[in-house]
């Protein structure tokens, strides 16, 4: 029954302001734009720590000592170098399809390969992120048609995941850049695609199949799916003159400008502003982002305009765009790559979920007939 013959149908809350219980992971402060993981200030980490030791410190709530960061990095290049030799992940990796399913699919059978037993276990998550940065990274390759670069025994994650994936050797400002958008996006609290891997693994299912299930979720443009959009809307804007007419032609055919807003944030998102920090340091391409930061004034002050009551403001996807391009990732693997730094806030939240079970299992209000 549609919405039109059905008056007691309607869209619902989308869950809003529901609470699904007590989390020590990761505070999203919607209101004072503050992103809190562990104790830890999300912005004071993106400087102090690389990618590896905020996703241990997600995992343990501890950051890991020299021997403990290099010790996972043993095991996460381990996995990452194991993805280029299991046939069955590698069968999935096809330049040719949709990126994200490409990488859910490698997921898949990454964790049939791995015989996941029920719940999941550290070791589990530490694989999964190697497994996932190892897919994306050969994905790359593939799709660019170059030969996969090697992993070296002293290689940060971001610095191998760019050899692999590029078959060349990184600039340290590329790695810097890549690493503090790995940082800044490793965790965000009870997001679609974390809160569908607590629900898979709440039903004593595995780490895996959570895996494949919050990757699926990440995949829409209302989530992790926005940044290539981001690129398209200013190549289509092009000139800073066209960007008034073009974003109000938009806001007027109730188009979303991506983005912009944020279920959580009623502020400035605290991940979009160290980003665009890190797109203006590295300094690379200066007249787009001038373009950029053209576009972005201009979408806030229509935004306010036309919903005055709405508190729209930049999210971390538009300098997640700008940051990846600047690095020149291939836009087909912007949400590829979100889903990897995601891994560690996901896996964090399956293994918390696991610790504490309950099975989440919410209901619906029936609207529909009853028997006569
Ligand atoms: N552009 C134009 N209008 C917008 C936007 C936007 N980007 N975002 C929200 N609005 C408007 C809606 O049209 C609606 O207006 P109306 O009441 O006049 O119809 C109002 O604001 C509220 O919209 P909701 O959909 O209720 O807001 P919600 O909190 O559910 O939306 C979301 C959050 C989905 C992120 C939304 O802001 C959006 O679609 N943004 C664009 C896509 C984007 O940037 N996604 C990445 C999000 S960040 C991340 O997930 C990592």
């Amino acid at each position: 029954m549609s919405a039109e013959s059905n008056p007691r149908m309607h869209a619902g809350n989308g869950l809003e302001g529901i609470s699904i219980g007590p989390s020590e992971i990761g505070l999203v402060d919607g209101e004072n734009g503050q992103l809190i993981y562990r104790g830890h200030d999300a912005e004071v980490l993106v400087r102090e720590n690389c990618f590896e030791e905020v996703a241990y410190l997600l995992w343990t709530g501890r950051l890991p000592n020299e021997a403990e960061r290099q010790e996972l990095r043993d095991t996460i290049f381990a996995a990452m170098r194991h993805v280029s030799d299991d046939q069955s992940i590698l069968n999935t990796l096809n330049p040719e399809a949709i990126p994200m399913d490409s990488v859910r699919s490698a997921i898949s059978a990454w964790g049939a390969t791995r015989h996941l037993d029920e719940g999941g276990t550290l070791a589990d998550a530490q694989a999964a992120l190697g497994a996932i940065a190892g897919s994306v990274a050969l994905l790359g390759a593939r799709r660019a048609g170059v030969t996969p670069g090697e992993i070296k025994a002293d290689d940060s994650v971001a610095r191998a995941y760019l050899r692999v994936m590029n078959g060349a050797e990184p600039t340290d400002a590329q790695v810097g850049a890549l690493d503090a958008y790995l940082v800044l996006t490793a965790e965000h609290g009870m997001n679609a695609s974390t809160f569908t891997g607590r629900v898979i693994v709440s039903t004593a299912s595995d780490i895996g199949s959570g895996l494949v299930g919050a990757i699926g979720a990440l995949k829409g443009k209302l989530h992790g799916g926005a940044p290539s959009h981001v690129s398209s809307m200013i190549d289509e804007i092009g000139t800073p003159e066209n960007a008034e007419p073009w974003l109000r032609d938009k806001i007027e055919k109730k188009e979303r400008l991506m983005g912009f807003g944020h279920r959580v944030y009623k502020t400035y998102d605290p991940r979009a502003r160290a980003l665009g920090e890190v797109a203006e340091r590295l300094g690379e391409n200066d007249e787009r982002l001038a373009l950029a930061r053209h576009v972005e004034t201009t979408a806030l002050e229509l935004l306010h305009e036309y919903k005055p009551d709405q508190r729209l403001y930049t999210n971390v996807e538009y300098y997640a765009a700008a940051v990846l391009e600047t690095i020149k990732l291939d836009p087909g693997l912007y949400t590829p790559t979100f889903a990897v730094s995601r891994t560690a806030g996901w896996t964090a939240h399956m293994l918390e979920q696991i610790q504490y079970p309950r099975l989440i299992r919410p209901q619906v209000d029936y609207v529909g007939p009853m028997p006569s």
